[in-house]
């Protein structure tokens, strides 16, 4: 498990590849534009910073982990021999479907093809492969470099020995890898997806306003972002379409997503990312203002 390959280049992409470069592996970051790698390449440099500054690795050990990041925009060439190959492309069924048929011809046959999809079923894209007993879902969080969690999904026909060799290498990555089924939302977002809609339900109803929501949740029960902000971190766009994997995947009602979750999505809202969810983002501005439309 050396030589690791990371498919896309956005938030969790470059931090998939900070920590794998980080600790000791060649990584080569995919993406269809030079551009997005160049920016995440810039990313991960300030992101290096941090850890630098606080003294948890050297000026040396940064500049060793980066120089062993190549990026790539050609996947053929990207992933030709990788051991493990993480997708952390865009949150679509087809997108990632048809990423992993070509994955399955263009890479060696004793490579792990893994998913950093947060819904979407592994079952399914290792069905679309002739190997699905070695895809798995790998589901890191973000801030990738911080949080401590690997959410790993053993599809349907996922092979003991592709998790236990995953479970192997997201422990040497100083991460605690927690094993679960592949049902829909797997454990992470199937509680915390209702519990954001719920909190935008509770919006909606008139029961309290934004601040209120969220100072109850990150007092009450030491979050440490309350769920309105959690979500525009997130990005209401990925919420909006996780509610709807819990929705078809489980027909239960009691997963219907919020319809200001459906409208703020359709009008462009999406949190961070947009500059404007439940808060207005100004950049350089770290101070929370809840988005005018609310007030
Ligand atoms: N890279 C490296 N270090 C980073 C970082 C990054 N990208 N982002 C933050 N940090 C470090 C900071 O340097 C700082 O380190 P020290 O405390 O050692 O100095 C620490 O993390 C805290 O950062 P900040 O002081 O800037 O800000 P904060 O105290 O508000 O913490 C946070 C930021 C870690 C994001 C915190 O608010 C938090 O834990 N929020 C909740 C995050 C969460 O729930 N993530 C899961 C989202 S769900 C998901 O990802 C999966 C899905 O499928 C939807």
């Amino acid at each position: 498990m050396n030589k690791i390959s990371v498919i896309g280049s956005g938030t969790m992409g470059n931090g998939i590849a900070h920590v794998f470069a980080q600790y000791g592996h060649q990584v080569s970051l995919i993406d269809v534009q030079q551009a997005a790698l160049d920016k995440a390449l810039s990313t991960i440099s300030k992101n290096f910073d941090r850890q630098v500054a606080k003294g948890s690795i050297s000026e040396e050990d940064k500049s060793a982990a980066l120089g062993r990041i190549l990026t790539f925009t050609s996947l053929g060439d990207g992933v030709k021999d990788a051991d493990l190959v993480i997708e952390a492309a865009i949150e679509n069924l087809q997108v990632k479907l048809d990423l992993f048929r070509q994955l399955d011809e263009l890479c060696p046959q004793h490579t792990i093809l893994a998913s950093n999809t947060s819904s979407i079923s592994i079952t399914k894209i290792g069905s679309v492969t002739k190997r699905p007993d070695k895809v798995i879902g790998m589901h890191f969080m973000n801030p990738v470099p911080v949080m401590k969690l690997v959410e790993v999904i053993k599809g349907y026909a996922t092979s003991n020995e592709t998790t236990e060799t995953v479970m192997t290498v997201s422990s040497k990555l100083e991460k605690i890898p927690v094993e679960v089924n592949d049902y829909p939302g797997f454990v992470a977002n199937r509680i915390l997806m209702p519990m954001i809609n719920e909190a935008i339900y509770t919006l909606y109803e008139g029961v309290a306003g934004i601040e209120e929501i969220d100072t109850v949740m990150k007092l009450g029960m030491a979050h440490p972002m309350g769920p309105l902000q959690l979500a525009d971190f997130i990005g209401l766009d990925v919420c909006l379409s996780i509610m709807k994997v819990l929705h078809d995947g489980f027909g239960n009602p009691k997963y219907a997503p919020c319809p200001l979750l459906v409208n703020m999505v359709e009008a462009g809202f999406k949190g961070v990312k947009t500059g404007e969810g439940f808060y207005a983002y100004t950049l350089g501005n770290k101070e929370l203002k809840v988005s005018g439309r609310f007030k």
